[in-house]
């Protein structure tokens, strides 16, 4: 059975839990690979909207399996309360959903480096989610990192919890003026939290190959997006994991060989959140048009999204770097009854005409090369069937994917479950099991 990875191609928020929680319903497991509670996937179904943080949206159809890597930074609290409200509406998680005993922890004091070092960057500030996902990646690439089987074992637990404070308490003092953290309370609690983890805890890695040696198969789920990934985007404002497919291997204990084909998923237009280069932001009225109508507000942070144009140098670099096989474009009905429509093909930075996404982007001096279409006359968010699109909208989509040298396998017109329509004989039709 084939296993699929699903990656976002922007800056994040490109509606990859809605196409994620479709597609689960193909597959028998659903797997996170990296970031943390920074990452806010909506899916709306009947009057519910469910927003997830760490647990996979595959979480939400009741016959799957669902599995946190080791890729992944856990933050305790975060993640009970998640369970909670899940097990709240009636959705079980317990034998559906594992932990890696790799994955590494968020404690209190990641929040507290954060919150000084981002007030001491000023405006260089990254905007970044306050979840403390940067500095509890520093931890694990410093070596210095706690991990969820650490909490088993309060010896153990203790031994690092005060070792650690004895560097961050002085750090947190020194250079960021903040008070210290009392090692016997963050001990008590995490060991308390480890308590709760355990029946959650795996070897995420061996469940996952042993499953997939017997023939089931897996959707590899990603966070964030590319222009996001710590090593091929507008760095430094980039979280601080591998969003992109390269990161599945790591991130999950598996092998290249076992994974079939990647899904990008796009909007038809660009967001970001946060700090750093956005070459088709609009500053205009289709920019404000385009946060009300596709309500461009952080799930995780409630931040009003920055908007702008679609970004072909973007999109054709996230084909690049993830060796993508189609593209799922969502939000399409957002475009409703905007005219032209414009698709970016190019950068023009310092009079040079630029096809290729450079490896730095300067802040604001971009001037994006644009390509006009027509826009479509009635609202699509009702259409059901391909062939019921305006032409327009076959129009835009088949110029979005050449710009992008990657085919369109689906696309989302509107925030409800069955808004999903896949081209007839498109590229999906033969990767999906
Ligand atoms: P961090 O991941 O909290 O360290 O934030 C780093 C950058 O990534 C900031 O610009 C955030 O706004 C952005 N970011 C992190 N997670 C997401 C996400 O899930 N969607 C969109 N942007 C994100
Ligand atoms: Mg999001």
């Amino acid at each position: 059975m084939p296993n699929v990875a699903l990656v976002g191609t922007q800056w994040g928020d490109e509606g990859k839990g809605k196409i994620v929680d479709w597609l689960a319903e193909r597959f028998d497991i659903v797997a996170r690979y990296q970031g943390g509670n920074n990452a806010g996937h909506t899916v709306i179904y009947g009057d519910t909207k469910h927003v997830l943080h760490l647990v996979p949206s595959g979480i939400l159809r009741p016959d799957k399996i669902c599995v946190i890597g080791n890729g992944v930074v856990v933050d305790p609290e975060a993640l009970f309360e998640e369970i909670d409200a899940l097990e709240a509406r009636g959705i079980t998680t317990r034998d559906r959903l594992w932990v890696s005993e790799r994955a590494h922890l968020i404690l209190p004091y990641h929040h507290g480096i954060e919150l000084g070092s981002e007030a001491r960057r000023g405006d260089d500030r990254i905007g970044t989610t306050s979840r403390g996902i940067g500095p509890c990646y520093q931890d694990k690439m410093a070596r210095s990192g706690i991990r969820a089987i650490d909490c088993a074992d309060r010896g153990v637990l203790s031994r690092m919890i005060v070792a650690n404070l004895n560097v961050v308490n002085d750090l947190l003092h020194h250079l960021y003026g903040r008070g210290p953290f009392d090692p016997e309370q963050m001990i008590e609690t995490y060991v308390a939290y480890g308590q709760r983890l355990r029946p959650y805890l795996a070897d995420t890695s061996l469940l996952l190959n042993r499953a997939m040696d017997a023939g089931r198969s897996v959707l590899f789920e990603g966070a964030q997006g590319t222009h996001l990934d710590i090593d091929h985007s507008t760095y430094p404002f980039v979280t601080s994991s591998s969003a992109t497919a390269g990161g599945v291997c790591s991130g999950l204990g598996i092998g290249p060989s076992r994974v079939d084909g990647v899904i990008g998923v796009t909007k038809a237009y660009t967001t970001r959140v946060g700090a750093g280069p956005m070459p088709t932001e609009l500053d205009d009225e289709v920019g404000e048009q385009l946060r009300r109508v596709g309500q461009e507000f952080g799930a995780t942070t409630g931040r009003p999204r920055r908007c702008g144009w679609f970004d072909g140098v973007a999109a054709r670099y996230a084909a690049r770097v993830n060796g993508l096989a189609a593209l799922a474009v969502t939000k399409l009905d957002v475009l409703d009854g905007i005219d032209p429509l414009r698709l970016c093909v190019g950068y023009e930075i310092d009079g040079v005409h630029v096809k290729e996404m450079p490896s730095t982007l300067p802040n604001g001096a971009i001037r994006p090369l644009y390509e006009d279409l027509p826009g479509w006359s009635r609202p699509i968010a009702e259409v059901r069937r391909w062939e019921d699109l305006p032409p327009e909208v076959h129009r835009y989509l088949e110029r979005l994917a050449e710009i992008s040298h990657c085919p369109v396998g689906m696309v989302s017109n509107g925030a409800d479950r069955e808004a999903i329509m896949l081209p007839p004989d498109g590229p999906l039709e033969r990767l999906l099991p």
